[in-house]
């Protein structure tokens, strides 16, 4: 087996390859004059299994292109390709909320059926309104997830007080995530709802029954994008009595001064995963994929 990394995240593909005992493959990576993308893989893979990786995230188009090159050469060449996208690109816009919207989901789920890659592997892949990702990408497909892994981290850290914790999703559809951290550590979770306003607005507002009062809060999310979904919740949490809260997501693209905000806000701390490199990595991805990948028997 032989990992191919894309250039959005060398040192996670470098992870998985300690975690799989797997090779990892050098790639020469540039742009033409004329700011075309140019990719040669430099490692002999005639014959292997290979695992591309890349982590499509901030620079979307950049990544998708250098991965539809590297995929189709892969292709060719190896004996069987797993695509790990451990940050999907163009996830969000999974409907058509107004007239002629193209669904970006849709589309990029189309190419990576039409590359025949033999296997997908995303990371706590946006799902909010397609819950059947298998059938849209056409090919055997596993979500790993990195909830337990930071669950376990906040505790371990102290950051929680796991006596009086509660884990809480921000929206309906992070109920799963909550649901994942909150089983890691025995402990009670809930969920808010949500109503999108705008790219940057969004208003949250409780649901039944939830009760944080005096509790210490592990808001749990896949992405923060401008941090305003996060921030909103943490508001609302606090105004409702919770001692502290810190916030433990997938993805971190922390959009412009969305962490300063966050914590001006008064969350405690923000942490995350490694597959998008930040500030705030703290936790890796690559035992969880590695997992996903040895689901398939493949390695
Ligand atoms: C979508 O609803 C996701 O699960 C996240 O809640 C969302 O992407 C966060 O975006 P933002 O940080 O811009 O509110």
């Amino acid at each position: 087996m032989i990992i191919v990394p894309g250039s959005s995240n060398a040192a996670l593909a470098y992870r998985l390859s300690r975690e799989l005992g797997a090779r990892l493959a050098k790639v020469e990576y540039r742009r033409f004059p004329d700011g075309e993308r140019y990719v040669r893989v430099l490692d002999d893979v005639s014959g292997e299994d290979v695992i591309f990786l890349q982590s499509a995230a901030l620079s979307p188009d950049e990544y998708l292109v250098e991965s539809l090159l590297a995929l189709d050469y892969l292709k060719e060449f190896a004996r069987s390709v797993t695509l790990v996208l451990s940050y999907f690109p163009y996830a969000r816009q999974d409907e058509r909320f107004k007239p002629g919207e193209a669904v970006s989901l849709v589309t990029v789920s189309k190419l990576i059926r039409c590359l025949g890659v033999d296997r997908l592997v995303t990371v706590d892949v946006h799902r909010h309104r397609v819950l059947d990702m298998r059938s849209l990408v056409g090919v055997p497909y596993a979500d790993a997830s990195v909830m337990p892994h930071l669950a376990r981290y906040a505790a371990d850290q102290g950051l929680v007080d796991v006596s009086r914790l509660v884990v809480v999703g921000p929206d309906a559809e992070a109920e799963q995530w909550a649901e994942l951290a909150a089983r890691e550590l025995g402990v009670p979770h809930a969920h808010l709802v949500k109503s999108r306003l705008g790219d940057r607005e969004v208003e949250v507002r409780v649901s039944g029954g939830i009760d944080v009062s005096g509790k210490d809060v592990l808001l749990v999310d896949d992405i923060i994008s401008t941090g305003g979904t996060v921030r909103e919740a943490a508001r609302l949490l606090l105004g409702m009595g919770a001692r502290k809260i810190v916030v433990g997501v997938a993805h971190a693209l922390l959009v412009e001064d969305a962490l300063v905000k966050i914590l001006e806000d008064g969350v405690e701390e923000v942490f995350s995963s490694d597959t998008v490199p930040n500030p705030t990595t703290r936790v890796s991805a690559a035992p969880a994929i590695a997992a996903a990948i040895r689901s398939f028997g493949a390695g």
